[in-house]
């Protein structure tokens, strides 16, 4: 599928964007080696969470919907997963399978992960190193990528692990292979990253201790089912953001967004950049911060960004590049080299596509440069990248013409439902058959 994108008048909306897909692939991981049952509200029923709903119950845990955002989990506790038919296959989604592979290092019984093609060349290596230092034994390709093979019956211990790069994945993963492994596991991180996995843990009831940077949680501790909400994701609220601040004139409000400060980088950058977003009403919500976003249209400015909001912003740079673009003056970008072990090389797409909607970007290793400058309209591709196809798209809303967005069908990973959303702010954004596929 593609994505036609027309030159749109976006306009004064108040508008809800889907559950937050780390929460939710958390509640389905956490909630099925809970004691009892866990009821989840908010659930985001994309596919990266689905393909981590399915693999959960692969491994003998029942799951029931009662409608696409409410999910009912029975716990099984920490010792009633049951050995899979087959391989786990976790599609497009790096923290399924990161996540999944801490999860399963300490079973009793054997597991298979594997992906789609875009995950399969993405790097393993990262969790595989700290979980082998545990006891575990995971074979993957050679290069480090997967399929994953984990061995069961192995005894893990706890380690204390200097984490190389900032990611909330690696983390998560040592955290959880670290409540099968003997004494206390711990994980220091170089960078501030996501704390859902510590949050969620802790709403179940287990004890980790966070001092500074390093995260540390014992062995053996019972975790119990609870309610879990999962507020609407920051993530794909940023499209809704970018949308609104590039408008010519529009007033819009994002209701409940989880604004956890370990995932608020982009708000900080845009605001850095002129962007006039307000929080409204923030609240907790379970263990999460949540608050009405509201965003006016604003005339943008280059600058620098600072490389220690990167880890806080992670999945944000293909929308603050369109940003960027958008902006008077350049932005200079650096410290992002992670990007390019995203679901696509993120720099890469990115400047791909903004080169050929006419805007110039300046590539390096670990860092871009992007000279503002106008839209104009063309043909590009995602490279299969949901986060790519939605921030090009909104790009084209405010093109010289119209904006083909190729390959757009990974969308439904995260934000199912993306161009109604946009629909009722006024962005023409429809989804029609690449018939030159
Ligand atoms: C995620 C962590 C991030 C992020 C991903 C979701 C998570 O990855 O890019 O989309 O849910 O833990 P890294 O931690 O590997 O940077």
């Amino acid at each position: 599928m593609q994505f036609k994108v027309s030159p749109s008048k976006v306009e004064d909306a108040k508008v809800a964007v889907p559950g937050d897909k780390s929460v939710s692939h958390r509640a389905l991981m956490l909630g099925s080696i809970a004691e009892w049952r866990t009821e989840v509200s908010g659930f985001l029923a994309g596919d990266d969470c689905l393909a981590t709903m399915a693999a959960m119950r692969q491994l003998g845990v029942d799951i029931r919907t009662s409608s696409a955002t409410e999910v009912s989990i029975e716990g099984v506790g920490l010792h009633g997963l049951r050995q899979a038919t087959g391989p786990l296959d976790l599609g497009n989604s790096g923290t399924a399978m990161r996540l999944m592979a801490g999860l399963l290092a300490g079973q009793r019984f054997d597991s298979t992960l594997v992906g789609d093609a875009s995950l399969t060349s993405r790097p393993m290596e990262r969790v595989i190193k700290p979980l082998t230092q545990m006891g575990a034994a995971i074979d993957s390709d050679c290069d480090g990528t997967p399929p994953l093979q984990i061995a069961g019956g192995v005894r893990l211990h706890g380690i204390d692990y200097e984490m190389p790069v900032a990611s909330a994945q690696v983390k998560s993963a040592v955290l959880l292979a670290g409540l099968y492994a003997e004494g206390v596991t711990s994980v220091t991180e170089p960078n501030v990253t996501r704390d859902h996995t510590e949050r969620m843990l802790r709403s179940m009831g287990a004890e980790i201790v966070v001092d500074g940077n390093r995260i540390s949680i014992n062995g053996g501790q019972d975790l119990g089912g609870c309610h879990v909400q999962v507020p609407a994701d920051l993530s794909s609220a940023s499209f809704v953001i970018l949308a609104a601040l590039l408008a010519d004139k529009a007033d819009i409000l994002i209701t409940n967004v989880g604004v956890n400060p370990t995932r608020t980088g982009v708000i900080d950058i845009l605001q850095s950049m002129g962007g006039d977003i307000c929080l409204e009403n923030a609240r907790l919500l379970g263990e999460e911060p949540i608050a009405d976003i509201r965003v006016r249209s604003s005339k943008l400015l280059g600058g620098a960004v600072a490389p220690q909001l990167v880890s806080l912003a992670i999945d944000e740079f293909p929308v603050l590049f369109v940003a960027a673009a958008a902006a008077t003056g350049k932005t200079v970008f650096s410290g992002i080299g992670e990007l390019r072990v995203k679901e696509s090389d993120r720099i890469a797409a990115m400047a791909d596509g903004m080169h050929k909607l006419g805007i110039q970007v300046d590539e390096s290793p670990d860092g871009a440069v992007v000279h503002g400058g106008r839209f104009v309209g063309g043909t590009v591709n995602s490279f299969g990248d949901h986060r790519v196809a939605m921030s090009l798209a909104i790009a084209g809303t405010i093109a010289t013409g119209d904006v083909v967005v190729r390959n757009v069908d990974a969308v439904d990973t995260s934000f199912p439902g993306f161009t109604s959303c946009m629909a009722s702010m006024g962005a023409h954004i429809r989804v029609v058959e690449d018939v030159s596929e």
